[in-house]
């Protein structure tokens, strides 16, 4: 099921949006592509014209007769015809621009009862994606997942729009996921916002769209477009604590013994493991992916990568302990159990 919902791949082209701001910059781009497209068509032909119809021959005259064109200086209504058209141009340009980002650019509403919005906090972090969801239809929920965001879709009842807002931890990302919107940075020391609704459930896929260091390329964004109903059932199981499995006290006694747990947060009362600096671990196993996107998230994915994470995203931030494989048999079997 995670393999296949891992599989689950889509295009990532701008020119089949489906959330309005996409839609709006889907529409400014093929405008401009138009126009512009007409100038460089326009002038290519009249240069090929040019090139024929005044073409030097060997013997001396023109292809065209030997005639040079008739020289013009100083024509007052040419001069004022390609300073005013191209001016028109941009004024054109400027104005569906102008309009544009008013459409996208929306300053986020305060959450209410009932408006079926949802509001996630996005933190940037090298090379992974933390989601602090905040509010649901009005509710506070208050749990931090990462990498995969999970939204519902409209439906007949009611819109359901995600507001995000952007910030980072360390260096700038930007958050492009592009069937659903642009690009919007994550800056260190500044919030940033962005926002989307979409009425097709699916599988989404993004990139961070920003240089932020030697593993960029890895860090996917997933985002899982769902039914109300779905979104409910998954939103009710990410807040709810850890599962307890008395069949691997032995791996959980293992990894709460590691210093895993400086780094990652695994949601439970009085959990030693709280850490803030890696991904949180609560609802492992509810995610299609691993490490932003890279890896299917399986026990013997989970095994590889914790085993030597360098070895998949070189550079990132967790090392390889050197655990013996009976530990790490044993916390991999506890994490597997983190639905
Ligand atoms: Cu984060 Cu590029």
């Amino acid at each position: 099921m995670n393999i296949m919902l891992f599989a689950q791949t889509q295009d990532m082209c701008i020119f089949s949006p489906a959330s309005p701001p996409a839609e709006s910059i889907h529409n400014v781009s093929v405008l401009v592509l138009a126009i512009t497209g007409a100038i460089f068509l326009i002038v290519e032909v009249v240069l090929g014209y040019c090139l024929l119809r005044f073409w030097r021959s060997a013997a001396g005259g023109s292809a065209a007769g030997g005639k040079e064109p008739p020289q013009v200086y100083g024509s007052k209504p040419i001069e004022v015809a390609w300073t005013a058209a191209p001016a028109l141009i941009v004024f054109v340009l400027v104005l569906v621009t102008t309009r544009t980002l008013w459409e996208v650019n929306v300053d986020p509403p305060k959450p209410r009862a009932g408006d079926g919005a949802l509001f996630v906090t996005v933190i940037g972090h090298q090379w992974w994606w933390e989601y602090q969801y905040e509010y649901y239809n009005g509710k506070k929920l208050g749990f931090a997942t990462s990498n995969e965001l999970h939204v519902p879709v409209d439906d007949a009842q009611q819109r359901r729009p995600v507001y995000l807002k952007l910030k980072s931890a360390d260096v700038c990302h930007s958050f492009w996921v592009p069937r659903l919107a642009g690009k919007t940075d994550l800056l260190p020391g500044r919030t940033n916002h962005t926002w989307f609704r979409t009425a097709e459930p699916g599988v989404y896929l993004g990139q961070c769209a920003e240089y932020c260091g030697t593993q960029h390329a890895k860090m996917l964004i997933r985002v899982i477009a769902e039914p109300h109903a779905d979104f409910e059932k998954w939103l009710s199981n990410e807040q709810r604590p850890a599962v307890e499995d008395a069949a691997v006290q032995k791996g959980k006694a293992a990894f709460m013994a590691q210093s895993c747990i400086n780094c990652h947060t695994v949601r439970y009362p009085n959990s030693p493991a709280q850490g803030r600096f890696g991904p949180d671990l609560t609802h492992l196993m509810s995610r299609a992916s691993l490490a932003s996107g890279i890896l299917p998230n399986t026990s013997e994915t989970l095994h590889a990568w914790v085993a030597d994470p360098q070895k998949h995203k070189p550079g990132c931030l967790m090392p390889a302990f050197s655990l013996n494989e009976d530990d790490r048999a044993l916390m991999v079997g506890y994490l597997s159990t983190l639905r």
